[in-house]
């Protein structure tokens, strides 16, 4: 059975784009493969290191997201990047044989050290970023890293340092291969693509009475300035959201109510608020649950991080005994 391996780094709350995007596509996924999904406590502290606090409530939200969208203990294994220290032994190895040019070059390393100015991202660590997701995914000779396209170019120096590493020391680490979902633009309640930087998003966590007040309030298409003048749903957020949440039925309704300005956007919003928290109520329910119950939450991690750990130090093993160690 291939193996997919894939994780979110501990740095924020998960948003309506993430579920979509990331956790539906994952819960899909744990029926027919070997799946291990991790929080990334570490990665997020290449660019936080100076709030870990904010890491560990992260860590705990993402975990309870991850069981509330429907990932199974049973079906896939779940763990917490450092609770496995093989991670870290591994990304030291792997940044012996990682040329400073590859790092360098790396897009998202570039972006987001411009991007973030409010702390000093020249270090050590955040430059080796990619060193460590390497690491994340050769630990467990991942076959399929289900990622976005931002994530790519990470996936692409995996596969230089696996490489690099086979011919210098003897096949040892499969080369891994992204696995790119097609999944619906999910836009933020600006517009813009649905993002936690953008403070535009919906997020798992909030409250019912905050989401109806995010979409209430979210932008439409500025045609639509009185009741009477038709719009275009194509250009207009709700739309798009209509699309990802509600059946085609109603999709076609708003189609129609836009174009011909037969329906007003308050009316197209509150379906779509219907059918979002209908999304939404049952994750909220098992977070309620889940949030309860912190014991249960940690021995899910400890436990998943146990069966990550096998997996791990079998790797290890290889790896040491290819470097040549007793
Ligand atoms: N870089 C990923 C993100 O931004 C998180 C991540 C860390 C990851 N290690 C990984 C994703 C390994 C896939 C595989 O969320
Ligand atoms: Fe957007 Fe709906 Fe208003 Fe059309 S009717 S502009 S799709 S909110």
């Amino acid at each position: 059975m291939k193996r997919i391996l894939s994780g979110v780094q501990a740095s924020g709350r998960l948003h309506l784009g993430n579920l979509v995007g990331a956790l539906q596509n994952w819960v899909r996924l744990q029926d027919s493969y070997s799946c291990y999904y991790f929080v990334a406590d570490w990665h997020a502290l290449t660019s936080g290191y100076e709030n870990p606090r904010a890491i560990n409530q992260s860590t705990i939200d993402l975990l309870v997201n991850f069981l509330a969208a429907g990932l199974d203990p049973e079906k896939c294994t779940i763990f917490v990047q450092s609770m496995v220290p093989e991670h870290a032994e591994l990304h030291l190895i792997l940044s012996m044989i990682t040329p400073l040019g590859w790092l360098e070059r790396v897009p998202t390393y570039k972006e987001k050290k411009e991007e973030i100015t409010d702390r000093d991202l020249s270090t050590y660590g955040f430059l080796g970023y990619p060193v460590l997701q390497s690491a994340d995914i050769l630990l467990y000779r991942a076959n399929l890293v289900p990622v976005g396209a931002d994530q790519l170019p990470h996936l692409e120096i995996t596969r230089e340092i696996a490489r690099r590493f086979n011919h210098f020391y003897g096949e040892v680490l499969p080369e891994p291969e992204a696995l790119l979902t097609q999944y619906p633009k999910v836009p933020g309640v600006d517009g813009r693509k649905m993002s936690k930087s953008y403070g535009n998003a919906v997020y798992l966590s909030d409250s019912p009475q905050e989401v109806q007040q995010k979409i209430r309030t979210m932008m439409t298409d500025p045609a639509r300035k009185l009741r009477t003048d038709p719009g275009n749903p194509e250009l207009c957020p709700v739309y798009h959201l209509h699309k990802v949440f509600s059946a085609s039925d109603e999709q076609d309704w708003v189609v129609k109510g836009c174009l011909s300005a037969g329906i007003g956007c308050i009316d197209c919003k509150k379906v779509l608020i219907k059918n979002v928290l209908a999304v939404l109520g049952p994750i909220w329910e098992k977070r309620r649950a889940l949030m309860e119950n912190p014991a249960y939450l940690r021995e899910i991690a400890v436990e998943g991080s146990r069966k990550a750990g096998a997996s791990a130090k079998e790797t290890m093993g290889m790896v040491k005994e290819a470097l040549s160690w007793f």
